[in-house]
């Protein structure tokens, strides 16, 4: 993701009047090899192995910091006290402790922290969210988000730490997909009170790289039945996340339905919006999408199709924006409120399935259910 990144930077010139110059200046990585990659980088001054060497760097402002789960807090904290910004990873820790340090640590430090999840920054999800809050669809009947990857159907594929819990986490596939599923969702004040989940190991030995075999312990795939309460009412919306979901290649969906419209975004079909009437026949409209429903225009002509690159570079256009007070109303990157939140939610899941209980979800507590 450090490369994602880098290479979003690079071309920061593409995004029209943007009101702030980016440069990437310093990096850090363990990894000797992924470290001579950026040599390629004009702007990065400082390749080091040690991160101290960069905190300590004055000329950085902002971190985005992309480690292994279990790494989250320890790195972003010491983000913090080095008095830099920075831009988080999912899932913001590995569990509903880190996340309730990271953000306590954010506000009393009082720097500007957001996490990463560019999906909702493509023209559809922009659309969906412009179809919601303009009352169109009426009363809310359901509603469906999910993020679905398939690679690890691949049972020869080498285990990493995503696959471990020790470092992705006991939440497994929800902190992978998870925050992306629930962006929108929260943002729209969707905000679950209930929840049934169904968690999935289905691969749980893989190669270890080294001619072994090693376990792997994280759920693979997670189906949340969740309830959220939309003007006294209480409306199923149901959050899919998988890695075991066969075709499906970094797949993220969202659909709302409700009594006099609905609408439907896939990234499968990564142009089309889809719009539901019921006039004097029930019709789903399709409507290609190009790229002028981006929040930040860049030099790319309005009906060229967009891509991951690009909404990756949008999310780091609106944090930077946001953190420049330049934001004007355009959608903004994860809150630090919003990721705790979705660690809530994630324990809750973990408590439904352990207990095959449906779970009220407690936002306030300070210690795992
Ligand atoms: N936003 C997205 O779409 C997206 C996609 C993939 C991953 N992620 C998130 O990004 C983060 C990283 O995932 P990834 O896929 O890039 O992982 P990765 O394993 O590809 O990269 C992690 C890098 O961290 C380096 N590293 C490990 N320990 C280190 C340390 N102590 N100091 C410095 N460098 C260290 C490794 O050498 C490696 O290059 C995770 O939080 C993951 O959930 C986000």
């Amino acid at each position: 993701m450090g490369k994602e990144a880098a290479s979003a930077f690079g071309r920061w010139f593409a995004l029209n009047d943007f009101p702030v110059k980016v440069a990437l200046t310093a990096v850090c990585d363990l990894n000797p090899e992924v470290l001579s990659w950026y040599d390629g980088v004009p702007s990065v001054k400082l390749v080091t192995t040690d991160y101290k060497e960069l905190l300590a760097d004055a000329d950085v402002d902002v971190v985005y910091v992309a480690l292994p789960h279990h790494l989250h807090q320890k790195y972003y904290l010491e983000v913090l006290e080095a008095g830099k910004d920075l831009l988080g990873e999912k899932p913001f820790g590995i569990d509903l402790l880190a996340a309730l340090e990271i953000k306590a640590a954010a506000e009393q430090m009082g720097r500007f922290v957001r996490c990463s999840s560019e999906m909702p920054f493509l023209p559809g999800p922009q659309r969906v969210i412009e179809e919601v809050r303009s009352g169109r669809l009426g009363q809310i009947i359901e509603i469906k988000s999910g993020f679905l990857h398939s690679s690890d159907l691949d049972p020869d594929k080498p285990i990493n730490w995503k696959r471990q819990n020790q470092f992705c986490g006991e939440i497994g596939v929800m902190g992978d997909l998870g925050m992306h599923v629930l962006h929108v969702p929260l943002r729209l004040g969707w905000k679950p009170h209930r929840l049934h989940a169904q968690l999935q190991k289905i691969i749980t030995e893989r190669p270890d790289g080294k001619g072994g075999i090693a376990i792997c312990d994280t759920w693979n795939n997670a189906v949340l039945n969740t309830t959220v309460q939309i003007d006294q009412e209480d409306v199923p919306m149901t959050l899919e996340m998988k890695r075991i979901a066969p075709g499906e290649t970094n797949t993220w969906y969202i659909e709302v339905l409700g009594t006099q419209g609905g609408v439907k975004y896939s990234t499968k079909d990564t142009k089309a919006l889809w719009t539901f009437k019921c006039e004097k026949e029930q019709v789903w409209q399709r409507t290609d999408l190009g790229f002028k429903g981006m929040p930040f225009p860049t030099i790319t002509g309005g009906i060229f199709e967009p891509g991951f690159p690009d909404c990756f570079m949008q999310m780091l256009a609106a944090y930077v924006a946001e953190r420049a007070g330049a934001l004007a109303g355009r959608f903004g990157c994860v809150t630090p409120q919003e990721a705790l939140d979705s660690h809530y939610i994630f324990n809750a899941g973990l408590k439904s399935f352990a207990s095959q209980t449906v779970e009220n979800i407690h936002y306030h507590q300070t210690q795992p259910v």
